[in-house]
């Protein structure tokens, strides 16, 4: 899979892009990129955001900038893929979606900055506008970080243990459902016990009391 990174920080995914489960990814073939917006921008001095009609604070990322960004890239724009504005006011991001981008071989992620893109970048250049959640951060970098963490452990291989992505909170095998509760030693601490069930050797019991316990979480 490529994942390319629309951003005016880069340097935001140093650390992320040095992670284990990334590394991982990266070292069987998958890319993350990173595109800096400004690099191509056709306006002088690097300018990439302009006033918004209408008046009021802040400043609004331009669309033309953000077409020669993808232009560069791609070629005529809209780009022939999966496109990702991340935006507070998006379609909130699940564990679905991070398996439908999964499944794509290209993924284009746009992170907006100040008061956000032109709309006509969410109409007319992205095939979704993507939220991670009701709150407003300074930037979609972060939001596309999550994004793309949530679908590089989605992808065969990134994670240590195969079964890991497959039976975990939200995954099809718990019916969409949050994770059952986990146990390490010791058994007992400060006078709580392990459940009696996780010890008991009979893994039919077990997987029956994890998928009670998690659809128990789901109603709760
Ligand atoms: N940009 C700023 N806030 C955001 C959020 N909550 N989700 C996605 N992109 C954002």
């Amino acid at each position: 899979m490529r994942i390319d990174v629309f951003t005016l920080f880069p340097g935001w995914f140093d650390w992320f892009s040095t992670q284990r489960h990334v590394r991982n990814a990266l070292g069987l073939g998958h890319e993350l990129n990173l595109v800096d917006l400004r690099a191509t921008t056709p306006l002088k001095a690097g300018q990439v955001d302009d006033t918004p009609y209408g008046g009021g604070a802040g400043m609004v990322l331009r669309v033309d900038v953000v077409e020669a960004a993808l232009e560069a890239r791609y070629g005529p724009a809209p780009p022939p893929h999966r496109t990702v504005a991340l935006s507070p006011g998006g379609r909130q991001f699940d564990d679905a979606l991070a398996r439908e981008l999964a499944a794509e071989p290209e993924l284009t992620l746009m992170c907006g900055r100040y008061e956000g893109f032109d709309e006509r970048v969410n109409e007319h250049l992205a095939t979704d506008v993507v939220s991670i959640g009701p709150y407003v951060l300074s930037g979609g970098e972060l939001a596309a970080m999550v994004v793309a963490d949530a679908v590089i452990r989605k992808l065969p291989g990134v994670l240590g243990h195969e079964d890991s992505a497959v039976e975990e909170s939200f995954s099809e095998a718990l019916e969409g459902a949050p994770e059952y509760p986990h146990y390490t030693r010791p058994f007992e601490w400060r006078e709580h016990e392990v459940p009696d069930v996780l010890l008991s050797g009979d893994h039919a019991r077990i997987r029956q009391w994890r998928l009670e316990e998690s659809r128990r979480r789901r109603r709760t």
